[in-house]
C-alpha cells in the first residue's frame, strides 16, 4: 500500500507499507562525529558513564534528531549492557575499544533477573525519559546484540578480526556452546522487552559478527539463537516491531535469516546489493540499509548517487533509508542532513 504520510512511516514500514519518502536513521547517528556528543562525552569522562547515566544517554540520544530531523531516535547505549548484566567486566579504552574481563564459563554467568534489572535500570530509566522528551511521531528505537555477537566479544575480550575464540569453543564443545547462545537469547530477549516495556516502539537485533561463518554454523549460531530471541520477546508481547541485522552474512544467509527469525525488518550490509535485497526479500518484509558509511564521508556526487541508486533499487519496497553499518567519527555533519534532505526530495 503506498503511503504518502510521514506520521510514524518507520512503524507502517515494518507492517509493509510502502512510505515515501521512506524513513530514514542512521546506525550511530549518536556519536563522535557530532561536536555536541564531544562536549557530553568530555563532561562524563567515558563512553560507559555516558552509557550508565540517564540524563547523559537522553541527551545525546536527541542529539541528532535536534540536528537532522532524523525519523527514528535509538537508544544510546551498547551492546556489551547484557555481559555486564550477566556479571562480566566490561571496560572501554580509548583508541582500543571495549576490553571484557576473562570468561569465567556458563556457569559463572548471572541469572538472577533482579540483578540485571539493578545493573541495567539506568538503560530503562533513560529509555523512558527519551520517550517523553521526544515528539510522538518519531518511533523510538531499542537494541541488543544478538548471541553469536556477544558471545564472540565475551570468550575473545574484545574486538577480534574472525571471531576466533567464539568459533573455536563453538567447535570444540557445540552443547556448551549452544547452552551458552540460549543463556545469552534468553537474556537479550528478557532486555528488549524491558526496554520496549519502558517506551521503545521497535527493536534491532545486531548480529555484526554473522560474516564468515559456513553455512551450517551460521544456521546454529545466528539463525536459530535469532529466532529464539525473537519468540522470546513474542512470547511476552506479541506484536513487537523487530529488525534484525546480520551484517556480512551471505545472501542466502539473509534468506535463511529473513525467511526463519520471524523479524518484520531486516538491515542489508553495504556488500550486499540491495536491489538483490529488495527483490528477493523484499515481498516479505521490509528492508533497511545500506549506504556505505564511507560514501557518508566523501559526500559530493559519490554521496548524492548513492543515495539515488539506493531509492531507485527498493522502488515499490517497504524500505528504511540507513546505513549499511555505523556511522564513523570522521562524517562531517553536513552530509547527514545532505542524506536527509536527499531521501525527502529536498536536495
Ligand atoms: O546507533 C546508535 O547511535 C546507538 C548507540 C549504539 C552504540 N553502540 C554507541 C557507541 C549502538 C546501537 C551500538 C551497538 C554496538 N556496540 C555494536 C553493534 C553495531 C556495530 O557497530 O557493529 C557493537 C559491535 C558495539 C560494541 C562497541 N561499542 C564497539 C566495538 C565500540 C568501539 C568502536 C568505536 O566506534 O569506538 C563501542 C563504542 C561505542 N558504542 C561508541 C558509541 C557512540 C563510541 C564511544 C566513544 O568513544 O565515544
Amino acid at each position: 500500500m503506498k503511503n504518502e504520510s510521514k506520521t510514524s512511516g518507520l512503524l507502517a514500514v515494518l507492517k509493509k507499507d510502502v512510505v515515501r519518502p521512506a524513513p530514514v536513521w542512521l546506525m550511530r547517528q549518536a556519536g563522535r562525529y557530532l561536536s555536541e556528543y564531544q562536549a557530553v562525552r568530555r563532561q562524563a569522562g567515558s563512553f560507559w558513564t555516558m552509557c550508565m547515566s540517564p540524563e547523559l544517554s537522553v541527551e545525546v540520544t536527541l542529539q541528532p534528531i535536534r540536528r537532522f530531523d532524523l525519523d527514528a531516535a535509538i537508544l544510546f547505549s551498547d551492546i556489551l549492557v547484557v555481559p555486564f548484566a550477566l556479571g562480566q567486566d566490561v571496560r572501554f579504552e580509548d583508541g582500543r575499544g571495549p576490553v571484557l574481563g576473562a570468561f569465567a564459563g556458563n556457569d559463572r554467568l548471572v541469572q538472577d533477573i533482579a540483578v540485571w534489572e539493578e545493573k541495567l535500570a539506568p538503560v530503562y530509566e533513560a529509555m523512558r525519559r527519551t520517550r517523553e522528551g521526544l515528539a510522538r511521531d518519531k518511533p523510538l528505537i531499542g537494541f541488543a546484540g544478538a548471541p553469536w555477537t556477544l558471545a564472540a566479544y565475551m570468550l575473545e575480550g574484545e574486538s577480534s578480526s574472525d571471531q576466533r575464540a567464539a568459533k573455536l569453543a563453538g567447535y570444540r564443545d557445540p552443547s556448551r556452546f549452544t547452552e551458552l547462545l540460549n543463556i545469552l537469547a534468553d537474556a537479550v530477549a528478557w532486555h528488549l522487552v524491558k526496554q520496549l516495556q519502558a517506551g521503545a516502539n521497535v527493536v534491532q537485533i545486531f548480529d555484526s559478527w554473522a560474516g564468515g561463518l559456513t553455512d551450517k554454523c551460521f544456521h546454529d549460531w545466528v539463525v536459530a539463537p535469532n529466532k529464539r530471541v525473537v519468540e522470546g520477546v513474542r512470547k511476552i508481547i506479541p506484536n513487537a516491531p523487530i529488525i534484525g541485522f546480520p551484517r556480512a552474512a551471505t545472501q542466502q544467509g539473509y534468506e535463511a535469516y529473513a525467511s526463519q527469525t520471524g523479524v518484520d525488518g531486516i538491515s542489508i550490509d553495504t556488500a550486499t546489493p540491495i536491489r538483490w535485497a529488495a527483490s528477493a526479500l523484499g515481498g516479505k518484509l521490509a528492508i533497511q540499509g545500506n549506504l556505505d558509511p564511507i560514501a557518508l564521508i566523501a559526500g559530493g556526487k559519490a554521496l548524492d548517487d548513492a543515495v539515488d541508486r539506493i531509492l531507485a533499487d527498493t522502488d515499490g519496497v517497504p524500505l528504511i533509508f540507513n546505513l549499511g553499518h555505523g556511522v564513523l567519527p570522521e562524517t562531517p555533519p553536513d552530509h547527514v542532513a545532505r542524506v536527509v534532505a536527499r531521501v525527502r526530495g529536498r536536495a
